[in-house]
């Protein structure tokens, strides 16, 4: 087994402020980075606040920058970065705080509370649904999400604009509301509930300049921009430019 010494600089500190502190720390083959937060936590940093769970990346909860980009700490493999070279890890830099790696990533939650869930069919019992497999392979690639929030922190919407984050979901929760806008027995337009207009007037799909970041991020390599995004503002400007639509609305509009 090969071992050396690696370069870390890790973001220690808590809502008070902080700053990057230097370690030098062992690596063994095979290792990952969070294997090495966990060694600096043995050995030299009792307190140090890390968030993990699975050490498999399905959990989604070691989220961190690792040389300023977005990335999960146990999918990170050691061998990606040469030697003699000095590997920071900081907190996500989207969302506040608490203490170490650790941040506050309330903000999601909250957002994904703001989406209206899925709107059964009438008259079908749920085990009577029933869709076609192109129907369903759609849907189920944003199903891989584990919610590590990567695409959430590095959308430079709200990564450098707090002020942005009262009116923009974020990419997950754009593509949550596409995958339920695009099944095909989501029967929230006959409940009144127009998921397009929503997402561009409630969920901020306009602020969003398709540059493919979030995707770029997402550990699940799931298409959100491509797959999930463009569709949604396609949807969106087709219903909002639709003759017949323009045409019910405005003589909805003039009824009393
Ligand atoms: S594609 Fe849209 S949601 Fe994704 S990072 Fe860019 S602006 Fe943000
Ligand atoms: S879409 Fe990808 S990057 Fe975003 S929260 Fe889900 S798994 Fe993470
Ligand atoms: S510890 Fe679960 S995704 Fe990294």
């Amino acid at each position: 087994m090969t071992t050396y010494d690696a370069s870390f600089r890790v973001w220690r500190g808590d809502t008070a402020g902080g700053g990057l502190k230097d370690f030098t720390v062992e690596v063994n083959d095979g290792e990952v980075v969070l294997d090495i937060i966990h060694r600096l936590q043995a050995t030299q940093a009792p307190d140090l606040a890390v968030r993990w769970n699975c050490k498999a990346g399905k959990c989604g909860s070691c989220s961190a920058e690792i040389n300023g980009r977005p990335r999960l700490m146990c999918m990170t493999r050691m061998s990606v970065f040469s030697r003699d070279e000095v590997i920071t890890v900081t907190p996500l830099r989207a969302f506040p705080v608490v203490r170490d790696l650790v941040t506050d990533v309330s903000f999601n939650y909250e957002k994904a509370r703001e989406i209206p869930s899925f709107v059964p069919p009438p008259g079908v019992a749920p085990g009577d649904y029933r869709m076609r497999q192109e129907d369903v392979d759609r849907p189920q690639e944003f199903r891989k999400c584990i919610e590590c929030f990567l695409c959430q922190d590095t959308c430079h919407v709200v990564r450098d604009h707090e002020e942005n984050k009262a009116a923009f979901a974020g990419p997950r929760f754009l593509m949550r509301i596409a995958e339920l806008d695009m099944h095909p027995l989501d029967a929230a337009e006959e409940a009144g509930l127009d998921r397009k207009r929503t997402a561009q007037d409630e969920h901020g799909l306009g602020y969003c300049n398709i540059t493919k970041c979030c995707t770029e991020v997402c550990p699940e390599q799931i298409k959100i921009t491509d797959n999930a995004l463009i569709p949604l503002k396609e949807r969106a400007v087709d219903r909002k430019y639709d003759p017949l639509v323009w045409l019910g609305n405005k003589i909805g509009r003039r009824r009393p």
